[in-house]
């Protein structure tokens, strides 16, 4: 994960007059090509000029990350609560700083500072999925230039906190741990090879061991950390049970999966399937359910009906 070398930046999370001074870089043909420099401020000619070129990403150099991520931070809320940026500006924005939060997270999750950090965005996540009815629609649009895991994790948080606090009403204070726990489900997957995470053919039994694996591995490391709480944990360590018991770490089935867990699982292969993967390209909502309703058995039947009507009323 160290060797993101350059870290694409959406255009709109790049405000003019107020985006810190960091050089910023063009992608041509394949090459990183410098825009400006550190001297000089990205103005709203710049941005016009982008908004004219079609241009959606600029560039940045991996060093210039924790400049950008406490910028974006600090101004989220700003940001989110403006009337001149229309709901899908937000929701990229939002997602955008979320990535940066988790490329950090996925090095030091247990580290205070980031733990805070993961808090106050999931709090963002939180009021702007309350004031945006068509919320989940922006999330994802920065998908194809960020690795997979950390857009599929912010997607799977924008999900279950969704899910949570419409289908079982979750206490806001309680879904900040759903928040959090949702974000670093698939930490354990620092624990598996690149080779194997990236490999575009069928997985052999001992690859795909390894890949199972990384639920309890996250469980264990971020419970011996001792700064997560109880709800965060079960969803990192449960979100791949299936409901007939063919699921994995434990194997467990039915209602003895908490059903933050259950949940959790929905929204985890409902953002797998509509994200691009190595091994094949994303696919529609219609079909995304279509496979979800296919797997007999592995979730609980009405559930999931609420989830599918849930997620289906966002698409609309
Ligand atoms: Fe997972």
């Amino acid at each position: 994960m160290k060797d993101l070398y350059w870290r694409a930046i959406s255009i709109d999370s790049i405000d003019p007059d107020y985006f810190p001074s960091v050089p910023l870089f063009m992608k041509t043909a394949g090459n990183y090509v410098l825009y400006k420099d550190a001297e000089r401020k990205f103005s709203s000619a710049d941005r016009s000029r982008m908004d004219r070129t079609g241009t959606e990403f600029m560039y940045v150099r991996s060093g210039d990350m924790s400049e950008i991520s406490t910028y974006l931070e600090n101004s989220l809320k700003d940001m989110l609560t403006r009337d001149d940026l229309d709901s899908e500006r937000k929701g990229r924005i939002l997602y955008q700083t979320s990535i940066n939060y988790l490329v950090d997270a996925f090095e030091a999750p247990e580290e205070a500072s980031n733990l805070e950090r993961c808090r106050q965005l999931v709090q963002h996540m939180m009021s702007y999925l309350s004031n945006e009815p068509h919320a989940l629609k922006s999330v994802g649009s920065v998908v194809e230039h960020n690795l997979y895991i950390f857009s599929h994790s912010v997607q799977v948080a924008a999900l279950n906190l969704l899910a949570h606090e419409k289908l079982f009403q979750v206490h806001p204070d309680e879904l900040i741990d759903v928040g959090i726990g949702s974000m670093l489900h698939d930490y354990g997957m620092i624990f598996v090879t690149n080779d194997i995470l990236n490999k575009p053919d069928a997985l052999s039994d001992v690859e795909y061991y390894k890949i199972k694996q990384h639920t309890q591995k996250g469980y264990e490391y971020l419970k011996d950390s001792g700064r997560f709480g109880d709800m965060s944990l079960t969803i990192v360590r449960h979100h791949h049970e299936r409901y007939d018991g063919n699921g994995y770490p434990t194997g467990m089935k039915g209602d003895q999966i908490p059903r933050s867990a259950q949940l959790s699982a929905m929204c985890d292969m409902y953002s797998a399937l509509t994200l691009d993967r190595a091994y094949r390209k994303a696919v529609s909502h219609q079909e995304a359910i279509k496979a979800m309703r296919t797997e007999a058995g592995a979730f609980n039947a009405s559930l999931l009906g609420n989830f599918v009507e849930l997620v289906t009323a966002q698409k609309e």
